[in-house]
């Protein structure tokens, strides 16, 4: 049985690809925490895998780990993942994001471990794109516009050099917005879902906050995406980057608009000048023919089935 290490298993992409694992019955699944993460996400399946104390932030912490479980493949999908908050901790967000990532390579280097890595690198990395660059190709040059957008330029650069230096077999994807159940209440569709579903139980006037509606943002269900990883360590080439997307974008009018068209109430939507960005990622579209044409991957679930899983999600909490 191959034994795969997910990082950020307790987080929302982590523990949807532990469930997809676990439907798969062909790898014995390992996963990190920090003492205080939380656990509501893994709780259905905590007893089936097995979860070990780690800081990626602690080089220490982080070999003796490694050298615990000795993985065949490693998700890494940890990190600090809220674009916000990345201009209010900086420092806090590129620690998590480069050295975490630094500490795991090195750990695999010094301990001579012969694993697949996938580095779970983000479309935000593209940054400012200009309308004759969509849809984008991996190949677009990137102009982030958020210390988390160099943080994860510096993931997706350190995964290329460590595979040229040291031959560390590592598959970079750039994942563009992925959503769904279980998805932190702080990202969009997730935050307005949430919003209309307290609304709904009158645990909140009907009045719902929203921030830049004119970004445009290539939306994937989470369970897509997290097959796309799969597929990643499965089919993909040492070295290589790949993007995994839908192929089209929604504004977040667009997305605000389809939420609200699944309830019955009514409700007053206002700008929060509080949830503006110093500068906002406009337009994200992508383009995955090159990850389809080496893994056959392409993504299933309708985007509105994506919105209406996470609406009754909340509504059930
Ligand atoms: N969060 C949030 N809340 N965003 C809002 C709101 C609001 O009330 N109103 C409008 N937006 C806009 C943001 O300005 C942004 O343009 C867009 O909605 C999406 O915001 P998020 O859902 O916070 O996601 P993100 O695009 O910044 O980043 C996500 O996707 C990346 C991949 O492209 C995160 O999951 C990142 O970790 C990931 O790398």
């Amino acid at each position: 049985m191959r034994r795969v290490l997910v990082t950020g298993v307790t987080g929302f992409a982590g523990s949807h690809l532990a469930d997809y694992m676990l439907t798969r019955n062909d790898c014995e699944i390992f996963g990190i925490r920090r003492w205080r993460s939380r656990t509501e996400n893994i709780e259905h399946f905590q007893d089936r895998i097995a979860l070990l104390e780690c800081d990626l932030r602690d080089a220490t912490s982080t070999r003796d780990t490694l050298e615990k479980v000795r993985p065949d493949w490693i998700f890494h999908l940890a990190a600090q993942s809220f674009v916000p908050t990345s201009w209010i901790a900086p420092t806090e967000s590129l620690t998590t994001n480069i050295l975490g990532q630094l500490n795991l390579f090195e750990a695999v280097r010094h301990l001579g471990l012969k694993c697949r890595i996938q580095l779970a690198c983000s479309s935000e990395e593209y940054g400012m794109v200009h309308a004759d660059e969509v849809p984008i190709k991996e190949t677009n040059p990137l102009r982030p516009l958020s210390p988390y957008a160099v943080s994860k330029v510096a993931q997706d650069m350190l995964g290329y050099q460590y595979w040229m230096s040291w031959k560390i077999d590592i598959v970079r994807t750039r994942g563009f917005n992925h959503e769904g159940p279980r998805r932190g209440p702080v990202f969009v569709a997730s935050d307005f879902a949430k919003q209309i579903a307290d609304i709904e139980k009158g645990r909140r006037p009907p009045v719902l906050s929203v921030g830049n509606l004119d970004a445009r943002r290539d939306f994937t269900d989470v369970r897509d995406t997290v097959k796309g990883y799969w597929l990643a360590l499965e089919k993909g080439e040492a070295g290589e980057v790949y993007n995994i997307c839908s192929g089209r974008s929604w504004s977040i009018r667009e997305v605000l608009d389809l939420l609200l068209g699944m309830t019955k109430v009514k409700i007053e939507v206002r700008q929060d000048p509080a949830r503006l960005r110093p500068s906002d990622v406009m337009v994200l579209e992508g383009d995955y023919s090159k990850f389809a044409k080496v893994t056959g991957w392409k993504p299933v679930i309708p985007f509105e089935q994506t919105l209406r899983d996470m609406l009754e999600f909340w509504r059930s909490r």
